[in-house]
């Protein structure tokens, strides 16, 4: 029987325990994307609170997929490459494993952040916040992006992490490829399962070739809001071409960014919206009610706030050899012994969480606490757009 605080091997890497940061963006890079000593030192306290592995917020392989978050951490050049390794130092330091996910925001980011016009798979409008109808990537463009992602790849191995994590969830440009909701394509890139996969077989077999046997794992989605987005079904296929294309582990997650808080699951954060965000900022006050009713509608997660991937994950697991991770509204000591012992999935992960206690793991493992404290306000997600990421407790400060 596995057991949550036993030592275990994720793609070949070695954790002392089953639970796992799921990647958060912490906007503490410097504006050009290094990672700051403010940051290592987050890194430093979660290892110090005892977490099996650290998966670091999305990382960037270049600038016009950059995200529309606070000071993006990004990989898109050599030079990167020193900083990225002392953060590793000192995470291996302490003794705990690092994961790198590489992202390209896709439709999801705004041109005026990037300085580039906003790409995805086919022209369609993100219906949360982008300012134009993207740009239909061409075939040499496709191209490109595959080249950046292998070169992250190469570059996350030189740093010396312990393996990477493709972004394939959330609607970034990965995800969009593979979703038939935001891909229309009607060449290779489009269509069938197999031809919206084609970017990220790409990306995984030209990665093999220059990286050997390094853990390359992959978050994906198993469910969009939409009535043409991913369902479980399609996220299986999906899932079992990545196993066969050589990706080492797979996390299972939900929702893309126009389906509000579908990913992170919780209640509506109406008052940093309209404090923080930049469309709501220009629209007067007393308008905000009104605004208010039609945000949620658009933006609002449904029930249940626990456990919204566990049966994806599940149905995904007993298709596949590689181990799957877990991911969403997992806060309970008692669910994650049953997930674990009970074999329902390999590995949990948790974001927010983390985010309110870095050391949930050792008073999980001390048995001094049995529950997060984390109450799903989900400020933290709007936060992240305007500074480092932090735990609000529903609360701006004034
Ligand atoms: C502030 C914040 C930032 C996030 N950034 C990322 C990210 O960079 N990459 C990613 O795959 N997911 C990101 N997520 C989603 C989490 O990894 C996770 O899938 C989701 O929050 C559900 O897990 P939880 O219920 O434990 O928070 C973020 C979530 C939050 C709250």
């Amino acid at each position: 029987m596995n057991e949550v605080f036993n030592e275990a091997k994720l793609a070949g890497i070695t954790l002392n325990n089953r639970i796992i940061r799921s990647a958060t963006h912490e906007g503490m890079s410097d504006e050009n994307g290094r990672p700051t000593e403010t940051f290592i030192k987050k890194y430093e306290q979660l290892a110090k609170g005892g977490v099996g592995a650290i998966i670091t917020g999305y990382v960037g392989v270049m600038a016009n997929g950059k995200s529309p978050a606070f000071n993006m951490t990004m990989i898109d050049s050599n030079d990167k490459i020193a900083a990225f390794a002392e953060m590793v130092k000192r995470v291996h330091a302490m003794e705990t494993p690092i994961i790198m996910q590489i992202a390209h925001c896709g439709r999801q980011t705004r041109s005026k952040i990037t300085g580039y016009p906003t790409v995805a798979p086919s022209p369609i409008r993100d219906g949360l916040y982008n300012e134009d109808r993207p740009h239909e990537l061409t075939e040499s463009e496709i191209m490109d992006i595959i080249r950046h992602f292998v070169a992250a790849v190469e570059r996350g191995k030189k740093a010396g992490f312990d393996g990477v994590q493709l972004h394939l969830a959330h609607g970034y440009l990965l995800s969009s490829f593979l979703s038939p909701h935001m891909n229309k394509r009607k060449d290779r890139w489009g269509g069938t399962t197999e031809n919206r996969f084609r970017i990220v077989k790409e990306i995984l077999n030209q990665s093999r070739k220059r990286v050997g046997d390094y853990p390359m794992l992959a978050k994906i989605n198993a469910f969009e809001k939409s009535a043409d987005g991913m369902r479980i079904d399609e996220a299986v296929k999906i899932a079992k071409m990545l196993e066969e294309n050589g990706c080492d582990a797979i996390e299972v997650s939900s929702g893309i960014i126009e389906d509000g808080f579908w990913f992170a699951r919780g209640e509506f954060p109406f008052e940093i919206i309209a404090a923080e965000n930049f469309r709501l900022k220009a629209i007067p006050r007393f308008l905000h009610p009104l605004v208010r009713t039609v945000l949620k509608k658009q933006m609002d997660s449904p029930q249940p706030y626990s456990l919204y991937n566990l049966e994806s994950a599940q149905q995904i697991k007993k298709q596949l050899e590689i181990p799957v991770i877990a991911v969403g509204g997992i806060h309970k000591l008692a669910e994650i012994n049953d997930i674990i012992e009970n074999n329902r999935c390999d590995f949990v992960s948790m974001a927010r969480p983390f985010i309110i206690e870095p050391n949930i793991v050792n008073k999980f493992r001390e048995g001094k606490q049995l529950e997060s404290k984390c109450i799903n306000c989900n400020f933290c997600v709007i936060g992240i757009d305007a500074r480092p990421f932090k735990c609000y407790y529903g609360k701006i400060e004034k």
